[in-house]
Protein backbone atom coordinates (compact mmCIF):
# COMPACT_ATOMS: atom_id res chain seq x y z
CA UNK A 1 0.00 0.00 0.00
CA UNK A 2 0.96 3.43 -0.54
CA UNK A 3 0.79 7.12 1.30
CA UNK A 4 -0.37 9.69 -0.83
CA UNK A 5 0.26 12.99 1.10
CA UNK A 6 0.24 16.42 -0.68
CA UNK A 7 0.58 19.95 -0.15
CA UNK A 8 -1.44 22.58 -1.55
CA UNK A 9 -0.20 23.62 -4.72
CA UNK A 10 1.13 26.91 -3.88
CA UNK A 11 0.59 30.18 -6.02
CA UNK A 12 3.54 31.41 -8.05
CA UNK A 13 2.32 35.06 -7.54
CA UNK A 14 5.18 35.40 -4.85
CA UNK A 15 8.08 33.14 -3.32
CA UNK A 16 6.98 30.99 -0.17
CA UNK A 17 5.96 32.44 2.89
CA UNK A 18 5.65 31.24 6.08
CA UNK A 19 2.29 29.91 5.72
CA UNK A 20 2.89 27.92 3.28
CA UNK A 21 6.48 26.50 4.76
CA UNK A 22 3.66 25.37 7.45
CA UNK A 23 1.72 23.27 5.88
CA UNK A 24 4.97 22.00 4.07
CA UNK A 25 6.70 21.24 7.01
CA UNK A 26 3.90 19.49 8.60
CA UNK A 27 3.63 17.45 5.72
CA UNK A 28 7.35 16.64 5.54
CA UNK A 29 6.93 15.32 9.22
CA UNK A 30 3.98 13.09 8.37
CA UNK A 31 5.68 11.61 5.23
CA UNK A 32 8.68 11.18 7.09
CA UNK A 33 6.61 9.35 10.13
CA UNK A 34 4.68 7.14 7.56
CA UNK A 35 8.47 6.15 6.22
CA UNK A 36 9.61 5.30 9.28
CA UNK A 37 7.01 3.20 10.13
CA UNK A 38 7.50 1.15 6.63
CA UNK A 39 4.94 2.51 4.35
CA UNK A 40 5.68 3.34 0.58
CA UNK A 41 5.11 6.92 0.82
CA UNK A 42 4.73 9.66 -2.25
CA UNK A 43 5.04 13.03 -0.82
CA UNK A 44 3.54 15.42 -3.38
CA UNK A 45 4.33 18.97 -3.57
CA UNK A 46 4.29 21.98 -6.36
CA UNK A 47 3.19 24.88 -8.02
CA UNK A 48 -0.28 26.10 -9.33
CA UNK A 49 0.50 28.40 -12.31
CA UNK A 50 -2.07 29.23 -14.09
CA UNK A 51 -4.94 31.41 -13.96
CA UNK A 52 -5.89 35.57 -13.73
CA UNK A 53 -4.04 36.12 -10.40
CA UNK A 54 -0.78 35.03 -12.36
CA UNK A 55 -1.70 36.44 -15.58
CA UNK A 56 -1.39 39.62 -13.78
CA UNK A 57 1.32 39.14 -11.99
CA UNK A 58 3.24 38.82 -14.80
CA UNK A 59 2.04 41.62 -16.41
CA UNK A 60 2.95 44.02 -13.82
CA UNK A 61 5.99 42.59 -13.66
CA UNK A 62 6.78 43.11 -17.94
CA UNK A 63 7.50 39.35 -18.43
CA UNK A 64 6.05 36.50 -20.33
CA UNK A 65 3.65 34.54 -17.67
CA UNK A 66 6.17 31.49 -18.39
CA UNK A 67 9.28 33.15 -17.62
CA UNK A 68 7.32 34.60 -14.33
CA UNK A 69 6.61 30.56 -13.64
CA UNK A 70 9.74 29.33 -14.53
CA UNK A 71 11.55 31.69 -11.62
CA UNK A 72 8.92 31.56 -8.92
CA UNK A 73 8.68 27.65 -9.44
CA UNK A 74 12.75 27.23 -8.77
CA UNK A 75 11.98 29.29 -6.19
CA UNK A 76 10.04 27.16 -4.63
CA UNK A 77 11.83 24.03 -5.58
CA UNK A 78 14.90 25.35 -4.13
CA UNK A 79 13.43 26.52 -0.72
CA UNK A 80 11.93 23.36 -0.43
CA UNK A 81 15.35 21.53 -0.51
CA UNK A 82 16.92 24.46 1.92
CA UNK A 83 14.04 23.55 4.35
CA UNK A 84 15.14 19.46 3.54
CA UNK A 85 11.91 19.16 2.88
CA UNK A 86 11.72 15.10 2.30
CA UNK A 87 8.94 15.56 -1.32
CA UNK A 88 9.06 12.79 -3.67
CA UNK A 89 7.40 14.68 -6.38
CA UNK A 90 7.32 18.31 -7.22
CA UNK A 91 4.50 19.48 -9.93
CA UNK A 92 4.29 22.23 -12.09
CA UNK A 93 1.07 22.94 -13.50
CA UNK A 94 2.30 24.11 -16.71
CA UNK A 95 4.04 21.01 -17.66
CA UNK A 96 2.94 18.95 -19.96
CA UNK A 97 1.99 16.25 -18.74
CA UNK A 98 0.07 17.71 -16.57
CA UNK A 99 -1.99 18.78 -19.64
CA UNK A 100 -2.27 15.43 -20.87
CA UNK A 101 -3.56 14.46 -17.75
CA UNK A 102 -6.28 17.40 -17.78
CA UNK A 103 -7.37 16.60 -20.94
CA UNK A 104 -7.61 13.21 -20.44
CA UNK A 105 -9.81 13.39 -17.38
CA UNK A 106 -11.93 16.72 -19.28
CA UNK A 107 -12.78 13.68 -22.10
CA UNK A 108 -14.27 11.31 -18.48
CA UNK A 109 -16.30 14.17 -17.54
CA UNK A 110 -17.87 15.11 -20.68
CA UNK A 111 -18.44 11.60 -20.88
CA UNK A 112 -20.56 11.15 -18.17
CA UNK A 113 -22.88 14.10 -19.48
CA UNK A 114 -21.55 16.67 -16.81
CA UNK A 115 -20.29 19.40 -19.06
CA UNK A 116 -22.46 21.89 -20.17
CA UNK A 117 -22.29 25.70 -21.52
CA UNK A 118 -23.81 28.23 -19.89
CA UNK A 119 -23.51 32.47 -18.51
CA UNK A 120 -21.44 33.04 -15.35
CA UNK A 121 -22.50 35.90 -13.38
CA UNK A 122 -20.91 36.94 -10.39
CA UNK A 123 -18.52 39.03 -8.04
CA UNK A 124 -14.54 37.49 -8.28
CA UNK A 125 -12.00 37.40 -5.98
CA UNK A 126 -9.40 36.96 -7.98
CA UNK A 127 -6.41 36.66 -5.24
CA UNK A 128 -8.80 33.35 -4.37
CA UNK A 129 -9.64 32.43 -8.28
CA UNK A 130 -12.86 32.26 -6.95
CA UNK A 131 -16.67 33.62 -7.09
CA UNK A 132 -17.86 34.96 -3.87
CA UNK A 133 -21.30 34.03 -2.34
CA UNK A 134 -22.84 37.18 -3.53
CA UNK A 135 -22.08 39.54 -0.74
CA UNK A 136 -23.94 42.74 -0.20
CA UNK A 137 -22.92 45.93 -1.47
CA UNK A 138 -20.48 43.81 -3.24
CA UNK A 139 -18.47 46.60 -5.28
CA UNK A 140 -17.27 47.87 -2.12
CA UNK A 141 -16.73 44.66 -0.37
CA UNK A 142 -13.85 43.49 0.16
CA UNK A 143 -12.19 39.89 0.11
CA UNK A 144 -11.58 39.32 3.89
CA UNK A 145 -8.79 37.02 3.04
CA UNK A 146 -6.77 39.58 0.66
CA UNK A 147 -8.67 42.43 0.99
CA UNK A 148 -9.28 43.48 -2.51
CA UNK A 149 -12.56 44.69 -4.08
CA UNK A 150 -14.46 41.79 -5.91
CA UNK A 151 -14.57 42.17 -9.98
CA UNK A 152 -17.85 41.78 -11.72
CA UNK A 153 -17.35 38.70 -14.21
CA UNK A 154 -20.50 38.11 -17.02
CA UNK A 155 -19.14 35.67 -19.77
CA UNK A 156 -20.12 32.48 -21.34
CA UNK A 157 -18.50 29.45 -19.66
CA UNK A 158 -18.33 25.97 -19.97
CA UNK A 159 -20.10 24.60 -16.22
CA UNK A 160 -19.57 21.12 -14.62
CA UNK A 161 -23.02 19.72 -12.91
CA UNK A 162 -21.84 19.93 -9.68
CA UNK A 163 -25.96 20.20 -8.32
CA UNK A 164 -25.71 16.09 -10.02
CA UNK A 165 -23.80 15.21 -6.77
CA UNK A 166 -25.73 16.53 -4.22
CA UNK A 167 -26.57 13.20 -2.41
CA UNK A 168 -22.73 11.64 -2.89
CA UNK A 169 -21.30 14.65 -1.70
CA UNK A 170 -23.83 14.68 1.27
CA UNK A 171 -22.67 10.85 1.87
CA UNK A 172 -18.85 11.61 1.86
CA UNK A 173 -18.46 14.56 3.67
CA UNK A 174 -20.86 12.90 6.80
CA UNK A 175 -17.66 9.69 6.75
CA UNK A 176 -16.09 9.83 10.31
CA UNK A 177 -12.97 10.45 8.94
CA UNK A 178 -13.44 12.52 5.68
CA UNK A 179 -13.03 15.99 6.73
CA UNK A 180 -10.84 16.91 10.09
CA UNK A 181 -10.96 18.56 12.27
CA UNK A 182 -14.84 18.44 13.12
CA UNK A 183 -15.36 22.35 12.82
CA UNK A 184 -14.44 22.62 9.84
CA UNK A 185 -16.42 19.61 8.74
CA UNK A 186 -19.42 20.98 10.39
CA UNK A 187 -18.95 24.22 8.33
CA UNK A 188 -18.91 21.75 4.65
CA UNK A 189 -21.80 20.12 6.07
CA UNK A 190 -23.58 23.73 6.50
CA UNK A 191 -22.29 24.70 2.99
CA UNK A 192 -23.67 21.54 1.39
CA UNK A 193 -26.69 21.49 3.34
CA UNK A 194 -27.88 24.92 1.07
CA UNK A 195 -28.09 23.02 -1.82
CA UNK A 196 -24.96 23.05 -4.64
CA UNK A 197 -24.91 24.93 -7.35
CA UNK A 198 -23.11 24.06 -11.11
CA UNK A 199 -20.02 26.04 -11.24
CA UNK A 200 -17.79 26.99 -14.24
CA UNK A 201 -14.67 25.12 -15.02
CA UNK A 202 -13.58 27.70 -18.28
CA UNK A 203 -13.04 30.98 -19.10
CA UNK A 204 -13.19 33.62 -21.68
CA UNK A 205 -10.36 36.54 -20.61
CA UNK A 206 -8.03 34.19 -19.42
CA UNK A 207 -5.02 33.34 -22.02
CA UNK A 208 -2.88 31.49 -19.37
CA UNK A 209 -4.24 28.22 -18.68
CA UNK A 210 -4.67 25.30 -20.20
CA UNK A 211 -7.13 25.38 -23.75
CA UNK A 212 -10.16 23.52 -23.61
CA UNK A 213 -10.32 21.41 -26.65
CA UNK A 214 -13.01 22.54 -29.32
CA UNK A 215 -13.51 25.89 -28.15
CA UNK A 216 -11.20 28.53 -29.67
CA UNK A 217 -10.83 31.34 -27.05
CA UNK A 218 -11.85 29.16 -23.14
CA UNK A 219 -9.06 28.01 -21.40
CA UNK A 220 -9.79 25.87 -18.29
CA UNK A 221 -10.99 27.48 -14.94
CA UNK A 222 -7.82 27.16 -12.71
CA UNK A 223 -8.75 25.39 -10.23
CA UNK A 224 -9.94 22.62 -11.89
CA UNK A 225 -7.06 22.44 -13.36
CA UNK A 226 -5.16 22.83 -10.70
CA UNK A 227 -6.75 19.90 -8.59
CA UNK A 228 -6.01 17.91 -11.31
CA UNK A 229 -2.16 18.29 -10.28
CA UNK A 230 -2.65 15.85 -7.43
CA UNK A 231 -2.72 13.01 -9.53
CA UNK A 232 -0.54 14.38 -12.49
CA UNK A 233 2.26 14.71 -9.92
CA UNK A 234 2.20 10.56 -9.89
CA UNK A 235 2.63 9.97 -13.17
CA UNK A 236 4.82 13.12 -13.74
CA UNK A 237 7.18 11.27 -16.24
CA UNK A 238 4.89 9.99 -18.68
CA UNK A 239 4.29 11.17 -22.09
CA UNK A 240 0.94 9.08 -22.65
CA UNK A 241 -1.58 7.37 -21.29
CA UNK A 242 -1.02 9.62 -18.00
CA UNK A 243 -4.19 9.47 -16.14
CA UNK A 244 -4.11 5.89 -16.17
CA UNK A 245 -0.78 5.83 -15.29
CA UNK A 246 -1.61 8.10 -12.10
CA UNK A 247 -4.41 5.66 -11.56
CA UNK A 248 -2.41 2.66 -11.11
CA UNK A 249 0.50 4.42 -9.49
CA UNK A 250 -0.78 4.86 -5.76
CA UNK A 251 -3.89 6.79 -6.74
CA UNK A 252 -6.39 8.40 -4.23
CA UNK A 253 -4.57 10.64 -1.71
CA UNK A 254 -4.57 9.60 1.51
CA UNK A 255 -4.49 12.89 2.71
CA UNK A 256 -4.65 16.01 1.05
CA UNK A 257 -3.48 18.70 4.37
CA UNK A 258 -4.75 22.19 2.70
CA UNK A 259 -5.47 25.74 4.60
CA UNK A 260 -9.22 26.24 6.08
CA UNK A 261 -9.34 28.79 3.39
CA UNK A 262 -9.53 26.18 0.21
CA UNK A 263 -11.12 23.29 2.29
CA UNK A 264 -14.63 23.47 0.04
CA UNK A 265 -12.65 23.28 -3.65
CA UNK A 266 -11.11 19.82 -2.14
CA UNK A 267 -14.05 18.06 -0.22
CA UNK A 268 -16.68 19.15 -2.53
CA UNK A 269 -15.89 19.90 -5.69
CA UNK A 270 -12.88 17.92 -5.90
CA UNK A 271 -14.40 14.70 -4.97
CA UNK A 272 -17.60 15.46 -7.44
CA UNK A 273 -15.43 16.23 -9.78
CA UNK A 274 -13.39 12.58 -9.52
CA UNK A 275 -16.76 11.04 -9.17
CA UNK A 276 -17.54 12.13 -12.41
CA UNK A 277 -14.72 10.78 -14.12
CA UNK A 278 -15.22 7.71 -12.13
CA UNK A 279 -12.00 8.13 -9.96
CA UNK A 280 -11.61 7.45 -6.53
CA UNK A 281 -12.12 10.19 -3.81
CA UNK A 282 -9.43 11.05 -1.35
CA UNK A 283 -9.68 9.47 1.66
CA UNK A 284 -9.09 12.34 4.18
CA UNK A 285 -9.03 16.49 4.02
CA UNK A 286 -7.40 18.03 6.60
CA UNK A 287 -7.81 21.83 7.11
CA UNK A 288 -5.53 23.36 9.12
CA UNK A 289 -5.74 27.06 10.68
CA UNK A 290 -4.21 29.98 9.58
CA UNK A 291 -0.75 31.37 11.38
CA UNK A 292 -0.98 35.40 12.72
CA UNK A 293 2.32 37.17 13.48
CA UNK A 294 1.73 38.73 17.04
CA UNK A 295 -1.86 38.45 17.18
CA UNK A 296 -2.22 40.03 13.60
CA UNK A 297 -2.79 38.95 10.17
CA UNK A 298 0.31 39.02 8.35
CA UNK A 299 0.48 41.25 5.40
CA UNK A 300 2.19 43.14 3.16
CA UNK A 301 0.34 46.22 3.96
CA UNK A 302 1.09 45.71 7.48
CA UNK A 303 4.64 45.12 6.91
CA UNK A 304 4.70 42.43 9.65
CA UNK A 305 5.04 39.33 7.25
CA UNK A 306 7.86 37.29 8.33
CA UNK A 307 10.45 36.15 5.81
CA UNK A 308 10.97 32.64 6.06
CA UNK A 309 14.34 32.81 4.58
CA UNK A 310 15.71 35.20 7.18
CA UNK A 311 14.34 32.81 10.13
CA UNK A 312 15.68 29.44 8.19
CA UNK A 313 19.36 31.78 7.94
CA UNK A 314 19.13 33.26 11.00
CA UNK A 315 18.00 30.10 13.37
CA UNK A 316 18.10 27.03 11.16
CA UNK A 317 15.28 24.74 10.10
CA UNK A 318 14.63 22.26 13.49
CA UNK A 319 13.94 25.04 15.96
CA UNK A 320 11.60 26.81 13.20
CA UNK A 321 10.25 22.64 13.08
CA UNK A 322 9.84 22.30 16.31
CA UNK A 323 7.68 26.24 17.25
CA UNK A 324 5.72 25.53 14.28
CA UNK A 325 4.70 21.73 14.98
CA UNK A 326 4.92 22.14 18.70
CA UNK A 327 3.59 24.89 19.56
CA UNK A 328 0.43 25.16 17.05
CA UNK A 329 -2.30 22.39 17.37
CA UNK A 330 -2.69 21.05 14.05
CA UNK A 331 -6.38 22.40 12.55
CA UNK A 332 -6.18 25.76 14.94
CA UNK A 333 -5.31 29.19 13.86
CA UNK A 334 -1.22 29.60 15.64
CA UNK A 335 0.68 32.71 16.16
CA UNK A 336 4.69 33.41 15.73
CA UNK A 337 5.59 35.47 18.45
CA UNK A 338 9.10 36.59 18.02
CA UNK A 339 10.01 36.30 22.23
CA UNK A 340 8.20 33.27 22.60
CA UNK A 341 9.60 31.63 20.02
CA UNK A 342 13.29 32.13 21.39
CA UNK A 343 11.92 31.01 24.78
CA UNK A 344 10.21 27.98 23.38
CA UNK A 345 13.92 26.99 21.42
CA UNK A 346 15.28 27.19 24.78
CA UNK A 347 13.73 25.90 27.25
CA UNK A 348 12.62 22.79 24.88
CA UNK A 349 15.80 21.91 22.72
CA UNK A 350 18.56 23.91 24.37
CA UNK A 351 17.94 23.08 27.91
CA UNK A 352 15.69 20.24 28.16
CA UNK A 353 16.78 18.12 25.12
CA UNK A 354 20.91 19.26 24.18
CA UNK A 355 21.88 19.74 27.79
CA UNK A 356 20.29 16.08 28.98
CA UNK A 357 22.97 14.33 26.49
CA UNK A 358 25.60 16.52 26.67
CA UNK A 359 25.88 16.57 30.69
CA UNK A 360 25.10 12.63 30.63
CA UNK A 361 27.35 11.95 28.16
CA UNK A 362 30.07 14.04 29.50
CA UNK A 363 29.37 11.85 32.82
CA UNK A 364 29.32 8.86 31.33
CA UNK A 365 32.74 9.28 28.93
CA UNK A 366 34.53 10.43 32.33
CA UNK A 367 33.75 7.59 34.88
CA UNK A 368 33.65 5.18 32.56
CA UNK A 369 36.52 5.14 30.17
CA UNK A 370 34.72 7.51 27.11
CA UNK A 371 32.09 4.64 26.75
CA UNK A 372 28.00 3.61 27.69
CA UNK A 373 28.32 1.76 31.02
CA UNK A 374 27.47 -2.00 31.03
CA UNK A 375 23.43 -2.66 32.23
CA UNK A 376 23.63 -3.24 35.47
CA UNK A 377 19.70 -3.78 35.82
CA UNK A 378 20.29 -3.49 40.01
CA UNK A 379 16.73 -2.18 40.66
CA UNK A 380 13.56 -4.38 40.48
CA UNK A 381 11.06 -1.67 38.52
CA UNK A 382 12.72 1.00 35.98
CA UNK A 383 10.54 4.13 36.18
CA UNK A 384 12.20 5.48 33.58
CA UNK A 385 12.19 2.36 31.09
CA UNK A 386 7.71 3.38 32.17
CA UNK A 387 7.84 6.63 31.00
CA UNK A 388 9.39 5.88 28.07
CA UNK A 389 6.95 3.01 26.93
CA UNK A 390 4.50 5.03 27.64
CA UNK A 391 5.60 8.18 25.82
CA UNK A 392 6.40 5.93 23.04
CA UNK A 393 2.99 4.24 22.58
CA UNK A 394 1.26 7.69 22.63
CA UNK A 395 3.44 9.16 20.59
CA UNK A 396 2.73 6.79 18.09
CA UNK A 397 -1.20 7.29 18.73
CA UNK A 398 -0.99 10.73 18.25
CA UNK A 399 0.94 10.79 15.20
CA UNK A 400 -1.47 8.37 13.75
CA UNK A 401 -4.00 10.77 14.45
CA UNK A 402 -2.63 13.84 12.97
CA UNK A 403 -1.84 15.73 16.62
CA UNK A 404 1.89 16.11 15.44
CA UNK A 405 1.62 18.71 18.54
CA UNK A 406 0.84 16.19 21.23
CA UNK A 407 3.43 13.58 19.54
CA UNK A 408 6.03 16.22 20.37
CA UNK A 409 5.16 17.11 23.55
CA UNK A 410 5.38 13.03 24.39
CA UNK A 411 8.93 13.34 23.72
CA UNK A 412 9.44 16.80 25.45
CA UNK A 413 8.20 15.09 28.33
CA UNK A 414 10.30 12.39 28.19
CA UNK A 415 13.01 14.50 28.30
CA UNK A 416 11.50 16.47 31.30
CA UNK A 417 10.97 13.21 32.81
CA UNK A 418 14.70 12.40 32.28
CA UNK A 419 16.06 15.06 33.39
CA UNK A 420 14.00 14.63 37.05
CA UNK A 421 15.16 11.17 37.05
CA UNK A 422 18.73 12.51 36.86
CA UNK A 423 18.17 15.02 39.35
CA UNK A 424 16.42 13.13 41.85
CA UNK A 425 19.28 10.35 41.53
CA UNK A 426 22.20 12.24 41.67
CA UNK A 427 24.70 9.90 40.19
CA UNK A 428 27.11 13.03 40.44
CA UNK A 429 26.74 12.40 44.68
CA UNK A 430 26.71 8.14 44.32
CA UNK A 431 29.63 7.90 42.63
CA UNK A 432 32.18 8.99 45.54
CA UNK A 433 31.10 5.78 46.88
CA UNK A 434 33.02 3.14 45.48
CA UNK A 435 29.89 0.51 46.38
CA UNK A 436 27.49 2.81 44.36
CA UNK A 437 29.30 2.16 41.00
CA UNK A 438 26.97 -0.64 39.92
CA UNK A 439 24.18 1.46 40.35
CA UNK A 440 25.63 4.79 38.97
CA UNK A 441 26.04 2.42 35.79
CA UNK A 442 22.27 1.61 35.69
CA UNK A 443 21.75 5.66 36.10
CA UNK A 444 23.89 6.50 33.47
CA UNK A 445 22.80 3.71 31.09
CA UNK A 446 18.58 4.23 31.82
CA UNK A 447 19.64 7.95 31.24
CA UNK A 448 21.69 7.42 27.72
CA UNK A 449 18.55 4.73 26.45
CA UNK A 450 16.09 7.45 27.30
CA UNK A 451 18.00 10.01 25.49
CA UNK A 452 18.80 7.61 22.54
CA UNK A 453 14.34 6.90 22.18
CA UNK A 454 14.03 10.58 22.65
CA UNK A 455 16.67 11.27 19.42
CA UNK A 456 14.94 7.95 17.54
CA UNK A 457 11.38 9.52 18.51
CA UNK A 458 12.46 13.37 16.76
CA UNK A 459 13.73 12.14 13.46
CA UNK A 460 10.55 12.81 11.66
CA UNK A 461 10.05 15.95 13.48
CA UNK A 462 12.97 17.43 13.42
CA UNK A 463 15.68 15.24 11.25
CA UNK A 464 18.40 17.21 11.69
CA UNK A 465 19.04 17.32 15.53
CA UNK A 466 18.22 14.22 15.97
CA UNK A 467 20.88 12.96 13.22
CA UNK A 468 23.19 15.26 16.31
CA UNK A 469 21.56 13.44 18.97
CA UNK A 470 22.48 9.86 16.92
CA UNK A 471 26.52 11.27 16.56
CA UNK A 472 26.56 12.27 19.95
CA UNK A 473 25.46 8.68 21.23
CA UNK A 474 27.80 6.94 18.82
CA UNK A 475 26.06 6.53 15.54
CA UNK A 476 24.04 3.98 17.07
CA UNK A 477 20.57 4.22 14.97
CA UNK A 478 20.51 0.84 12.69
CA UNK A 479 18.98 0.90 9.52
CA UNK A 480 18.97 -2.86 9.12
CA UNK A 481 16.54 -2.64 11.64
CA UNK A 482 12.27 -0.83 11.74
CA UNK A 483 12.56 2.41 13.43
CA UNK A 484 9.68 0.89 15.13
CA UNK A 485 11.61 -1.87 16.55
CA UNK A 486 14.15 0.58 17.62
CA UNK A 487 12.10 1.92 19.89
CA UNK A 488 11.94 -1.00 22.08
CA UNK A 489 14.09 -0.20 25.70
CA UNK A 490 17.19 -1.55 26.06
CA UNK A 491 18.94 -1.64 22.91
CA UNK A 492 21.77 0.75 23.70
CA UNK A 493 24.70 -1.16 23.66
CA UNK A 494 26.94 -1.79 26.65
CA UNK A 495 30.21 -0.68 26.58
CA UNK A 496 30.38 1.26 23.24
CA UNK A 497 32.43 4.34 22.76
CA UNK A 498 30.60 7.99 23.10
CA UNK A 499 32.28 10.70 21.16
CA UNK A 500 33.42 13.91 22.71
CA UNK A 501 30.06 15.96 23.34
CA UNK A 502 29.35 18.76 21.56
CA UNK A 503 26.18 20.86 21.74
CA UNK A 504 24.05 19.74 19.80
CA UNK A 505 21.52 23.01 19.27
CA UNK A 506 22.91 26.39 20.37
CA UNK A 507 20.76 29.08 22.89
CA UNK A 508 18.95 31.64 20.44
CA UNK A 509 19.01 35.79 21.54
CA UNK A 510 15.88 37.27 21.46
CA UNK A 511 16.18 40.46 19.12
CA UNK A 512 13.27 43.20 19.36
CA UNK A 513 12.60 42.56 15.17
CA UNK A 514 13.41 39.91 13.54
N1 LIG B 1 -3.19 27.47 -5.49
C1 LIG B 1 -4.15 27.28 -4.47
C2 LIG B 1 -4.17 25.84 -4.02
C3 LIG B 1 -4.45 24.86 -5.10
S1 LIG B 1 -4.37 23.22 -4.52
C4 LIG B 1 -4.73 22.30 -5.83
C5 LIG B 1 -3.82 28.18 -3.28
N2 LIG B 1 -2.56 28.57 -3.17
S2 LIG B 1 -2.00 29.58 -2.07
O1 LIG B 1 -0.60 29.67 -2.33
O2 LIG B 1 -2.72 30.80 -2.11
O3 LIG B 1 -2.29 28.99 -0.70
C6 LIG B 1 -1.73 27.80 -0.34
C7 LIG B 1 -2.03 27.46 1.10
O4 LIG B 1 -1.44 28.38 1.99
C8 LIG B 1 -3.51 27.46 1.41
O5 LIG B 1 -3.80 26.22 2.01
C9 LIG B 1 -3.69 28.57 2.39
O6 LIG B 1 -4.65 28.24 3.33
C10 LIG B 1 -2.32 28.60 3.04
N3 LIG B 1 -2.07 29.85 3.70
C11 LIG B 1 -2.03 31.10 3.19
N4 LIG B 1 -1.78 31.98 4.19
C12 LIG B 1 -1.68 31.31 5.36
C13 LIG B 1 -1.33 31.65 6.66
N5 LIG B 1 -1.13 32.89 7.05
N6 LIG B 1 -1.22 30.64 7.56
C14 LIG B 1 -1.34 29.32 7.20
N7 LIG B 1 -1.62 28.98 5.98
C15 LIG B 1 -1.98 29.94 5.08
O7 LIG B 1 -4.70 28.47 -2.50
Amino acid sequence: MTFVITTPLYYVNDKPHLGSVYTTIICDSIARYKRLAGEEVIFITGVDEHGLKIQRTANEKGIAPKSHCDEISEIFNNNWKDWNISFDKFIRTSSKNHEFVVNEFYERVKASDDIYMGVQKGWYCVGCEEFKDNPENSSTYKCPIHQKNLEWKNEENLFFRLSKYQKEIEKIINEPSFIEPIERKNEIINFVSRGLKDFSISRTNVTWGIPVPGYDNHTFYVWFDALLGYVSAISSDATEHSLEKSINGGWPADVHLIGKDILRFHAVYWPAMLISAKMKVPKKVFGHGFLTREGQKMGKSLGNVLDPDLLLKKYGNDPVRWYLIKDISLGNDGDFQDKRFVDIINNDLANTIGNLLNRTSSMSRKWFDNKVPNNEKISSKNKLENYAKIAVENYIYNFDNYKLDLAANEVLNLAINTNLYLNDNQPWVLIKEKDNLPLVKEIIYNVLESTRIIGLLLLPLLPELSIKINEQLGSIYREEISWKKQLIWGLLVSNSSLPKPTPIINKLEYEQKL
